[in-house]
């Protein structure tokens, strides 16, 4: 059995990840953004004999990291999943563009997932197998030449340079780092018109996560387990 940490836990695919490790008897600490609203995921730690534990977490918020780092203490994490995202804002392409919207989205895809693993790294060198996974996108692929949603896309392709990044400097400390695409999944950012469902894509996630050892640490895969290019 493993701790498992995983951001923007109350919906979507964060949720589902979460009722996936759960089910299985791991244990999870739920972070979102406002507990008392997470109604789907206050009734799955119900459901759950407290394999589920929730915890509140901004994951651009450094007081908020903070406290969660203390309230965890010492606690050993197995699986850090920096999932929590944003699509916004509205405007982003070449000729219109929201900056403020735009510094935003790389505050929250970019920036915070190191954040988080800078965080928590402690207590994932407590763990006998660590794994740092950040869901990534396609969207942030070079090969992909559609040029909508710019702010989304850089800052998906940017968190792919930062963990690469990471990947290096972390694996004589044997904690293994991933970017995992999860498909296009109906989810309140995907929309109804997506690919795949939130359990299809959970369970291609752990799946992908099950499988990575040391000599994978850096690589960007989908949620079929397929290596994606940069
Ligand atoms: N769905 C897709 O087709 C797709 C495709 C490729 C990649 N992805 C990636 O997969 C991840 C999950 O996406 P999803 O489809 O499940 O999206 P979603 O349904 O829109 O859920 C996004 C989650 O992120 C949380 N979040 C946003 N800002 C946050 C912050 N500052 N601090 C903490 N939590 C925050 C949200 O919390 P609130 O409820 O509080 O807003 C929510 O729990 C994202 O990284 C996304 O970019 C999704």
């Amino acid at each position: 059995m493993s701790t498992i940490l995983i951001t923007g836990a109350n919906r979507g695919i964060g949720l589902e990840l979460t009722r996936y490790y759960a089910a299985r008897g791991d244990t999870v600490i739920a972070c979102c953004r406002s507990p008392e609203q997470a109604d789907d995921l206050r009734q799955l730690k119900d459901q759950t004999n407290d394999c589920v534990i929730i915890h509140q977490l901004d994951v651009t918020d450094d007081n908020s990291i903070a406290a969660l780092k203390a309230s965890l203490g010492s606690m050993a994490i197995g699986i850090l999943i920096n999932n929590a995202g944003i699509i916004s804002p509205e405007k982003q392409s070449t000729r219109e563009m929201d900056f403020d919207g735009f510094l935003h989205t790389l505050n929250v895809n970019t920036v915070s997932p190191l954040r988080m693993l800078q965080a928590f790294l402690a207590q994932l060198k407590a763990s006998d197998t660590p794994k740092a996974i950040t869901i990534s996108s396609y969207m942030g692929s070079f090969t992909s030449l559609a040029t909508d949603r710019i702010a989304y896309r850089t800052s998906k392709a940017a968190v792919n340079r930062v963990m690469c990044a990471a990947a290096q400097d972390l694996k004589s400390d044997n904690i293994i780092i991933a970017l995992i695409h999860p498909g296009w999944v109906k989810t309140d950012m995907g929309g109804s018109n997506a690919d795949i469902t939130s359990p299809q894509s959970a369970a291609g996630i752990v799946e992908v996560i099950e499988s990575l050892n040391i000599d994978k640490t850096g690589g960007f895969f989908a949620w079929d387990g397929s290596e994606l290019p940069w």
